[in-house]
């Protein structure tokens, strides 16, 4: 009979290359599961969350299983314990202990306590924790790496856009689509939506999130692989109804006589328009 008394079936350890402030930060973010850890997560849908932590109705992949999971993260931010409510392995607790090590180095101790596993099945467990925790890390990892590196390096807007820049001879540049380019010291991507070039921001507006490898679906959006956010490349808007936009593009265009392709300032949106008001003064 089940007595419900958990075993602890293995000790996962790693040092990631974050602070601690991103890995709590990552800890709290029960948004990214199904996306950037695709592989491992099939769904979710938040039921609570506050400062102490966060309960979901998680399914799994590959089957689609589902399971209610809470993290309860200790005030001090040095333990967090994550929780299987209801479904399969109801009962699991995962014990993460965090040690700030350096200023981007953050040890990680990760304790499964399974309750009611038979002894000789304990090992066997145990190392499939462990061969998921070192997925998870390592895709958690990379995006706590790239988000800090974003962080840093985030450009100031400047009040006026470079200069126009020359990409060459329209054949050429559709058999180099989609074309990374760097204006102005930021990177945009120049795709073809619906026959037209366009040239769209490559950091989600969101954490920061990489658009350059996102494919640009027929509605002319691209999805960031971090939350799975999209944003209509033609326009920058969120196609998700959220107040979130991609930074302003530079406009493509084609010079009807040489047929060579440039970016060039984009026009003024509407509001901004507005704004400017007669004779360069506020409106
Ligand atoms: S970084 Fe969150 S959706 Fe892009
Ligand atoms: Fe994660």
């Amino acid at each position: 009979m089940a007595s419900g008394e958990r075993v602890r079936v293995a000790v996962y350890r790693r040092e990631v290359a974050a602070s601690l402030e991103r890995v709590l930060e990552n800890v709290r973010d029960w948004e990214h599961l199904p996306w950037l850890h695709r592989s491992s997560f099939a769904g979710i849908e938040r039921l609570d969350a506050g400062s102490w932590g966060w309960r979901a109705r998680v399914a799994m992949q590959p089957a689609g299983v589902e399971l209610i999971v809470e993290v309860r993260i200790d005030p001090d931010g040095s333990r967090y314990v994550t929780r299987t409510v209801e479904g399969p392995g109801a009962g699991t607790e995962i014990w993460t202990d965090l040690e700030l090590r350096a200023a981007s180095r953050t040890g990680i101790r990760v304790e499964f306590r399974v309750p009611d596993v038979a002894p000789q099945h304990a090992a066997d467990l145990g190392a499939a924790y462990v061969r998921l925790y070192t997925r998870l890390w390592d895709e958690d990892e990379s995006m706590m790496v790239e988000r800090q590196a974003r962080l840093a390096e985030r450009p100031r807007r400047s009040g006026a856009d470079p200069e126009p820049l020359d990409l060459g001879p329209l054949d050429s540049v559709r058999a180099r689509l989609p074309l990374r380019v760097a204006w102005g010291g930021r990177s945009y991507r120049v795709v073809d939506v619906d026959g037209e070039l366009r040239a769209h921001a490559t950091v989600c507006p969101h954490w920061l999130g990489p658009l350059d490898a996102a494919s640009v679906e027929a509605d002319g959006s691209v999805r960031c692989p971090w939350h799975g956010y999209r944003f209509d490349v033609r326009t920058g808007r969120s196609c998700d109804g959220r107040a979130l936009r991609l930074d302003r593009a530079p406009r493509v265009c084609v010079d009807p006589e040489t047929s060579r392709v440039r970016l060039d300032r984009a026009s003024p949106s509407p509001s901004e328009e507005r704004g400017r008001g007669p004779a360069g003064l506020p409106g």
